[in-house]
């Protein structure tokens, strides 16, 4: 979906941010669509600050003339704004395809409301349907989490970029796991936290309130736990 077609949902989680409000800005084309609105509502007069789950965010975020914060100086974030890779029927999620997915996942649990922006392609009937769940690893760490992955019965392959590995903004490596449809994402998400040396993972559950999704004019709105 391109940044014009995600122009309309944007608009209305800008709306759903309270003046005076801390705001946490996610990362990718969604996320980058709803910081320009943002951006827009800030030279208009809203007053927030937003807490950016990457350099990328950061940096746009500040080109805009959002004023920024961190974790140092606020208690809790009011509403998270961020896209996702996929949105099962409950409102999980898997993310991190474009390798923001640790700095997302902490900031999204310090949110007191998470707020997903999407295009109907994002739905699937069950979390793994597009077939790619990313996890975070130490550089360290990469060869026995690869084999412990694999254990698990999914495919890990380490994400490149440029021809060298990619590297996030935690200094840490992307295994993109390939996954078939997952029976339980719950599961999932404890055997893989539980491998020493994996940071985190792209399932988010249970942590979404609102998904909104556009279909072409009409914008649907869905709420999760
Ligand atoms: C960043 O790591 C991701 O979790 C993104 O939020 C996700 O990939 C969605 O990005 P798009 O809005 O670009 O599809």
């Amino acid at each position: 979906m391109n940044a014009q077609l995600f122009r309309a949902i944007a608009e209305r989680a800008v709306s759903m941010i309270p003046d005076g409000g801390v705001v946490g800005l996610g990362t990718g084309h969604a996320a980058r669509s709803f910081i320009h609105v943002l951006g827009e509502c800030v030279r208009a007069g809203l007053r927030v600050r937003g807490l950016p789950t990457s350099t990328e965010s950061a940096n746009l975020a500040q080109d805009l003339g959002i004023p920024l914060t961190s974790f140092e100086e606020i208690d809790a974030i009011d509403v998270t704004v961020d896209g996702a890779d996929e949105v099962d029927p409950h409102c999980n999620l898997i993310k991190g395809y474009h390798g923001a997915l640790v700095r997302e996942k902490i900031v999204a649990a310090a949110s007191k409301k998470f707020i997903i922006l999407v295009g109907p392609e994002k739905l699937v009937p069950a979390l793994g349907g597009r077939g790619i769940l990313p996890v975070e690893v130490l550089p360290f760490a990469l060869a026995p989490c690869r084999r412990l992955i694999q254990a698990l019965g999914c495919v890990p392959q380490l994400r490149t970029r440029e021809g060298a590995s990619y590297v996030t903004d935690n200094g840490n490596n992307i295994l993109d796991c390939k996954v078939a449809p997952l029976n339980n994402p719950q599961e999932m998400e404890l055997a893989l936290r539980a491998i020493p040396g994996v940071v985190g993972t792209g399932l988010f559950i249970g942590m979404v309130n609102t998904v909104l999704i556009q279909h072409g004019e009409r914008i649907e709105e869905r709420t999760g736990q």
